[in-house]
């Protein structure tokens, strides 16, 4: 960032978004789970901005309320005149001593490092570009540069003459000035153009005008700078960051069974050595010890797994911390607010909400086990359910170290089941069951002998 002065950013986000066709306002459609506007705000604060505006329109109470949260100064520009009243409707807030960054709340995956470098140019010259060379300029507006090089101003794509139409180096619309100077060129913008708008880009030739230099850097790469106006764009974003995400992932030593068939709507971390298996889907914040296998078409929202984890395909996890050497699944489902300690089995069809289950313990085959606190060691057989609502409330199931519980159990809280307690197949548990003792529940078994089994009557 800038070494000299403080750093604000304007973010513009008042645009229609017609051609989204949505209800959602457009810089809350998101890519890799977070709306647009957000990736900006947060580009923004890594750039160590002192103060981020954020001009606002069109579904703009809408924005500010799913992305309120953030401490910024909302600046609404009640009727879309142009990007330099956009701009200038952030001014009163902004501080001469500032030099000002303009970003686009459309324009998502914008590098810091790029900005940085865009920063670095404002330092050495007075207003700074970041422009990008296109094999097809067209729409953008042109960067018109003398014989030396040096530019001297930028001309709308619907302003230009033919020969500038041949100009391919265009301008991504995001630029550094200095708050005061900014402020004077804002003033005297004027909206006789093609368009009848107050264009942000004349202040470029002001700049020139008033003998303040002007200089350009470009982005690392020209992805980087594309903005999303409809679904088939906003879909070209989420793979170009999808492909960074994985790309960084291998990078770190994450082995992807196809870096075209993850999706992280959040962010992951992982250790060296982790496999992932193509389909997978990770929410929210995700976090992989070393040497963790995903299987196809899982979803994990905001879980954390030790080393050496293997989730098997289509299991389902959300907001639940395993710890090392667990074995869940296929077709898992670990529900919010449960804890896996060391170990744990979870096979098919079972699944497990707010319980903590200890050490070891495993739960292999078509179980429900809900609010349940288990301890380490337990063997839950087949077809076991926690029965944890009475219909009105939830009850608790405590079961202890080592405990057996037989296959068709069920364990009508609030109950407890002692440490090293045996539940007989089968059983219906109303009280607490005792430790190291067997326990069952179950009607006697009757065999009638002679008994033939009905035929159909003839005729
Ligand atoms: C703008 C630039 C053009 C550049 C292009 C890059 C101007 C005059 N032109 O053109 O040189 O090549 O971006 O994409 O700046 N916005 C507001 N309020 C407004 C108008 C726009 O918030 O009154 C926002 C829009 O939501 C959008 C952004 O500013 O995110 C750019 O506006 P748009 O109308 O798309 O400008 P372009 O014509 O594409
Ligand atoms: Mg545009």
């Amino acid at each position: 960032m800038s070494e000299l002065r403080p750093l604000e950013v304007i973010i513009l986000a008042a645009g229609q978004g017609t051609r989204m066709r949505s209800s959602l306002p457009k810089v809350l459609h998101p890519v890799g789970g977070r709306p647009m506007l957000q990736h900006a705000i947060d580009t923004a604060a890594a750039l160590g901005a002192v103060r981020t505006h954020v001009v606002y329109g069109h579904g703009g109470e809408r924005v500010r309320e799913a992305l309120g949260h953030n401490a910024v100064d909302w600046v609404l520009q009640a009727e879309q005149l142009g990007t330099g009243h956009a701009v200038d409707q952030a001014m009163p807030g902004v501080d001469d001593a500032s030099v000002v960054l303009v970003l686009y709340g459309d324009v998502p995956l914008v590098q810091v490092e790029t900005l940085e470098r865009l920063l670095a140019v404002a330092d050495r010259y007075t207003l700074a570009l970041l422009t990008a060379t296109l094999e097809d300029p067209s729409g953008y507006g042109r960067i018109l540069r003398d014989d030396s090089g040096r530019i001297l101003r930028i001309v709308e794509q619907k302003d230009a003459s033919p020969e500038e139409h041949a100009i391919v180096e265009i301008n991504t619309g995001m630029l550094v000035a200095p708050g005061r100077m900014l402020r004077s060129w804002l003033r005297r913008l004027d909206n006789r153009n093609s368009q009848g708008e107050y264009y942000l880009t004349d202040i470029i030739g002001m700049a020139v005008a008033d003998g303040a230099p002007v200089g350009s850097a470009h982005p690392s790469t020209v992805e980087e700078t594309l903005g999303a106006n409809d679904r088939v764009q906003l879909a070209q974003l989420e793979r170009i960051h999808q492909w960074r995400q994985a790309e960084a992932l291998m990078r770190s030593g994450v082995t992807l069974a196809d870096p075209v068939r993850i999706d992280i709507r959040g962010t992951l971390k992982a250790g060296v050595d982790c496999f992932i298996d193509v389909g997978v889907v990770f929410e929210g914040e995700v976090v992989l010890g070393s040497g963790v296998q995903i299987g196809a078409n899982c979803v994990l929202s905001d879980v954390t797994l030790g080393d050496g984890c293997l989730v098997k395909p289509m299991s389902v996890l959300e907001q639940a911390t395993l710890g090392n050497g667990c074995i869940i699944g296929p077709f898992a489902r670990v529900r919010p607010e449960s804890e896996l300690a060391d170990g744990v089995h979870l096979g098919n069809f079972v699944e497990i909400k707010k319980s903590r289950i200890g050490r070891g313990s495993k739960v292999n085959h078509l179980s429900y086990i809900g609010d349940t606190e288990m301890g380490g060691g337990v063997n839950i057989g087949a077809g076991t359910i926690t029965c944890n609502y009475d219909g009105a409330n939830k009850h608790r199931t405590v079961i202890g170290d080592n405990a057996f519980i037989g296959s068709d159990t069920q364990l009508v809280a609030p109950v407890e089941v002692g440490a090293g307690a045996t539940i007989g197949a089968g059983s219906t548990i109303t009280r607490n069951a005792p430790p190291e003792q067997l326990t069952l529940s179950r009607s006697k078994q009757t065999t009638f002998p002679g008994w033939s089994r009905p035929s159909k009557n003839k005729g």
